[in-house]
């Protein structure tokens, strides 16, 4: 059976390709889950894409991913990246590997999206490449023993 990689996204994400285009790009979150899923089946994984605007969404599918024995989660907490101590906690929590993802790169913006509670427990982070974050990023979770 596949192993699945859980895709994690948080608040305003499912308003993407609408949502500020010249930051965030014109894809929606349903073309980057095609992106996804067609990358998926050759490296014979599956994913399971999720979104939601609250942060306790996002601590329970974190510790699903460990009780059913995702490979990874890639994470893309959205603004609770900058704020969220549970989702720093729940990182810790579980044992899981994470890689935390952003469209934009958010050390290029605002003095308060340099800080990232996700980063401070993530194996790894890739931001800056627009949907292609999330394709590196799944490159690298099938690439984890
Ligand atoms: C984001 C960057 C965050 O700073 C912002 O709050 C988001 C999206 C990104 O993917 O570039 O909502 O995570």
């Amino acid at each position: 059976m596949a192993a699945t990689v859980f895709v994690l996204n948080g608040p305003n994400l499912n308003l993407l390709g609408t949502r500020e285009p010249d930051i965030y790009g014109a894809d929606t979150l349903d073309d980057i889950a095609g992106m996804l899923e067609d990358r998926a089946r050759e490296l014979d994984l599956e994913i399971d894409l999720r979104q939601s605007n609250h942060e306790g969404h996002l601590v329970d599918w974190l510790h699903e991913a460990q009780a059913v024995g995702a490979r990874a989660v890639l994470l893309n907490a959205a603004a609770f990246t900058h704020t969220s101590v549970a989702l720093l906690d729940a990182i810790k929590a579980i044992r899981t590997p994470v890689i935390e993802v952003h469209l934009s790169n958010p050390h290029t913006r605002e003095g308060f999206r340099h800080k990232s509670f996700v980063g401070m427990a993530a194996h790894g982070t890739i931001a800056g490449f627009g949907p292609t974050s999330y394709l590196l990023a799944l490159e690298a979770a099938a690439r984890l023993a």
